[in-house]
């Protein structure tokens, strides 16, 4: 049987500690359980995903070009902090063909003014923000329209 499309789901620094930081702001749901409902709705979409998160600005990098390497369909990326300051990242996503959906669980735009600049948004193919935990499965419900 031929291989599910693949769509990677990146995340970015301080992502881990979701359920715990600032739920007011991003939820209480953690990110494994997140991975859990995305890989239930992958399912049902005909898709795997490969969910990550890391720390580190090289392995969001790293994991980026892997995702055309490895000719997946689509890159989901929270890159949290990073989003507003990584112009690596930036040019990571210009330099790959694979479309790289933008995902926040907060809204960005509606934030503190240093949070209003998106190196992500700029390079990515769109962006969902705002709706929680749910903008996951949005960007996924996306990623299989692609
Ligand atoms: C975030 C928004 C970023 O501004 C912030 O630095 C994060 C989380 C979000 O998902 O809402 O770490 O990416």
């Amino acid at each position: 049987m031929a291989a599910l499309p693949l769509v990677y789901v990146l995340n970015g620094p301080n992502l881990n500690l979701l359920g715990t930081r600032e739920p007011e702001i991003y939820g209480s749901d953690t990110l494994d359980v997140i991975a859990g409902r995305l890989e239930d709705k992958a399912k049902g979409l005909g898709l795997e995903i490969d969910m990550r998160q890391s720390n580190h600005e090289g392995h969001l990098l790293d994991w980026l070009h892997e995702a055309q390497a490895k000719e997946a369909k689509a890159v989901l990326l929270n890159a949290g902090a990073l989003t507003h300051t990584s112009l690596a990242l930036y040019d990571a996503i210009r330099a790959i063909r694979t479309p790289v959906i933008e995902v926040h669980l907060s809204n960005p735009a509606a934030r503190e003014a240093y949070r209003h600049q998106s190196y992500v948004g700029m390079a990515a193919k769109g962006t969902i923000a705002g709706f929680g935990a749910l903008g996951y499965e949005l960007a996924l419900d996306a990623a299989a329209c692609l």
